[in-house]
């Protein structure tokens, strides 16, 4: 998989399985950063018929408050009386689903170096970890048809999730796949650097004690260092169609 893939690519040209209108169905995908879980999420949503949540997008706009407001990284109270305060909630009639707080757009600033750097401490804080899970099943309530993704996703916030996923890949090949990304966006970076970057987002990801970066339970590992976008996504798409099918009584096929 490449950065240089499209979000839609895939989307448009074959026919999509539609899951039952009537079915509630929770879609979890987890992983790593540099997987593409985002992008596949996202172009898994669209072939299936069902919402995207971003829940990264979340934690990064905890970050950006952090910053934007000053607040002191130590001072827990504060930063998470004010992420309660600025309402985080998406607008989902745009695609991606934009994120606001206090009513605000935030996705032009979530992504910028300076919030990437800070957020896997922020969502370290088992505090603000509570307050997310819980708007993330506030959401899924109302968005009872969702792909999800994040690194919580099966293991912690929807643990009976129909279909779950866990997306890992080589971390030398992450740092391929970030270094064009980062290009296309004017920035080198020295690729054994962008290693350790990851490597070390990993360690901060996996070993806090709340919500865990884990494979969860039940789920179906898909490892896509070798497998280009438009694979990852046929391939969840058979796993969901055969476990959907399976659940609604049919082949599925
Ligand atoms: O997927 P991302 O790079 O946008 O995630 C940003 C950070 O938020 C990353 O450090 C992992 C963290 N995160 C998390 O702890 N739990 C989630 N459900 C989603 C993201």
């Amino acid at each position: 998989m490449t950065a240089t893939d499209t979000p839609t690519a895939g989307a448009t040209t074959r026919t999509a399985f539609r899951v039952p209108t009537h079915l509630p169905v929770i879609i979890t995908i987890d992983g790593p950063a540099g997987t593409g879980k985002s992008t596949v999420a996202r172009l898994l949503a669209h072939r299936l018929g069902l919402d995207f949540l971003d829940t990264g997008a979340m934690y990064r706009c905890a970050a950006a408050i952090m910053i934007d407001r000053g607040i002191d990284p130590e001072d827990v109270g504060e930063l998470v009386s004010t992420v309660i305060g600025a309402d985080l909630h998406f607008d989902w009639q745009t695609d991606p689903p934009m994120i606001l707080a206090w009513d605000a757009p935030m996705d032009h600033r979530i992504r910028q170096p300076d919030v990437t750097a800070a957020v896997s401490k922020v969502a370290a804080i088992g505090e603000l970890r509570n307050h997310m899970v819980r708007k993330q099943r506030v959401i899924a309530a109302q968005h009872p048809r969702l792909v999800t993704e994040g690194r919580d996703q099966g293991s912690v916030v929807f643990p009976d999730a129909e279909v779950k996923f866990y997306l890992d890949a080589d971390p030398g090949i992450r740092a391929q796949r970030r270094d064009e990304q980062l290009r296309e966006g004017g920035v080198e970076i020295d690729l054994e650097t962008l290693k350790q970057q990851i490597l070390e987002r990993d360690r901060l990801d996996s070993t806090r004690a709340d919500g865990p970066l884990i494979c969860p339970d039940n789920a179906i590992r898909v490892d896509t260092s070798s497998i280009d976008l438009d694979g990852v996504v046929d391939l969840l798409e058979k796993h969901v169609r055969q476990r959907i099918g399976a659940l609604v009584g049919g082949s599925g096929g």
